[in-house]
């Protein structure tokens, strides 16, 4: 059967929404069909090149945002400070890893969300569940829960909004961004580990001073950089609807992101999703966990990079600290004796959800380091490469997940826990996290 956008109608689609009237979703997706795209055809394919450089060891991939992005939060001070992190982080990863990296933010897109179940029940009162603002409202009432179609457009429409202001502040540069002596460390003080953080920053500061008297000038390296975005290609209609040809082009382009994934709980091998993605030029990621078997990886692979091309499909392990030694050799295993071009990518953030006593969802720094350490490890003594890291993250001073040097403790967790699905790290937690994983791979 020859793929269009719209073939994955005709498969098992899970995670949807149930859109009361179907006139009104046919014209959102119309709509939504002829407006402008966010991203361009050949910044999908540059992607591309660069995740095959990182198959090959010569780059590395930063991924990185909100677990949820709300459209409430499409403001400029919440999208300055998460592009600030992803660039302050990219930089300490540069310098000690001495590798080029490929920056992707987990934002621009990132609105819709799997859930557990359906419907959701309160007091005697059962909703539809939140499924993220680009198909509900999270209050619990009946309007805030009734999927609308609408959202899709208004999703879009702060998308590209998200990404105007991206690319504008990356064209304009982030002068302090070159002066790690306007970061804010202050937290850097309350670990036992200060002198060895305060080194390595100051040492990226003097390269960066260094770098600028050879040139003579002020490094622009920011004013070049390339910045990509990513999220779950979750909702199909939103997707299908952005799914365009291009002039002198071959093939289908996503042009609502750089680089849409596959969660883990849509990425059935006969399912919607796997059929959605297979018919797209774009590079694709998934999400596997350690319940993924050797045929239903094979199968991925097949279905999703038959042509077996470099820089196209990038598997995303998220097993938890505990499980990815029991998993994570054997899949390596399994993809480099089937001769499988992949790329690997950590994520460390979601193996590792717990729920305190209290019943707040958290996730501990020490697992998260524990897992993106392990995946470096394993895979070096599997003969293959960890080829980059996926993490949900924040540039605000939020308390979502526990520990980091300032050893956020369960109490401290209700002072500013403001995440409405999966906890993030916080601004401090995940330079701190940078700093540990530079670490780990540069010289230090
Ligand atoms: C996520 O990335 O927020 C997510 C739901 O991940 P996974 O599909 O790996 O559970
Ligand atoms: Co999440």
């Amino acid at each position: 059967m020859t793929w269009r956008p719209e073939s994955w109608q005709s498969k098992p689609a899970v995670q949807q929404p149930t859109y009361a009237d179907a006139t009104t979703l046919a014209a959102a997706v119309e709509d939504l069909r002829r407006l402008p795209p966010l991203v361009t055809s050949w910044e999908v394919d540059a992607l591309r090149r660069q995740l095959a450089e990182a198959e090959a060891g010569q780059r590395f991939v930063l991924q990185g945002g909100d677990c949820a992005e709300s459209f409430a939060d499409c403001r400029p001070e919440i999208i300055t400070n998460r592009l600030k992190v992803l660039l302050q982080m990219s930089l300490v990863l540069v310098h000690g890893m001495k590798t080029r990296m490929t920056r992707i933010g987990r934002f621009a897109g990132q609105y819709a969300k799997p859930r557990s179940a359906d419907l959701e029940t309160k007091n005697g009162v059962t909703l539809p569940a939140y499924r993220g603002d680009l198909v509900n409202a999270p209050e619990f009432t009946a309007a805030a829960r009734r999927p609308d179609p609408q959202r899709l457009l208004e999703g879009h429409m702060r998308s590209a909004m998200t990404i105007n202001f991206v690319r504008g502040l990356i064209d304009g540069g982030f002068a302090d961004l070159h002066h790690p002596e306007y970061w804010d460390l202050a937290w850097v003080q309350h670990s036992p580990l200060a002198a060895e953080y305060q080194a390595r920053v100051d040492a990226i500061g003097e390269s960066l001073r260094f770098m600028e008297r050879l040139a003579g000038t002020d490094l622009h390296e920011f004013n070049r950089i390339d910045f990509h975005t990513s999220h779950e290609a979750l909702v199909l209609w939103y997707e299908q609807a952005q799914t365009r040809q291009v002039p002198r082009k071959s093939g289908w382009y996503n042009l609502s992101t750089h680089f849409p994934w596959i969660g883990m709980r849509t990425a059935d091998l006969g399912g919607a999703h796997v059929e959605y993605c297979r018919g797209i030029v774009n590079p694709v990621g998934v999400k596997i966990g350690p319940a993924i078997t050797q045929d239903w990886l094979l199968g991925l692979c097949d279905a999703l990079n038959p042509a077996n091309e470099a820089g196209r499909l990038v598997l995303i392990h998220r097993m938890g600290a505990d499980k990815i030694a029991d998993h994570l050799p054997r899949l390596i295993e399994c993809v480099r004796k089937a001769d499988r071009r992949v790329l690997w990518i950590s994520d460390p953030m979601h193996g590792n959800t717990q729920t305190t006593a209290s019943g707040i969802k958290t996730r501990r720094f020490d697992d998260i380091l524990s897992e993106v350490t392990q995946a470096f490890s394993i895979h070096a003594s599997c003969g293959s490469r960890l080829g980059g890291v996926h993490l949900e993250l924040t540039g605000e001073d939020v308390t979502e997940c526990l520990g980091g040097a300032r050893d956020l403790l369960e109490k401290d967790l209700e002072r500013a826990y403001r995440s409405q699905v999966d906890p993030r790290l916080n601004y401090e937690q995940a330079l701190e996290l940078a700093l540990k994983m530079a670490a780990l791979r540069g010289s230090g």
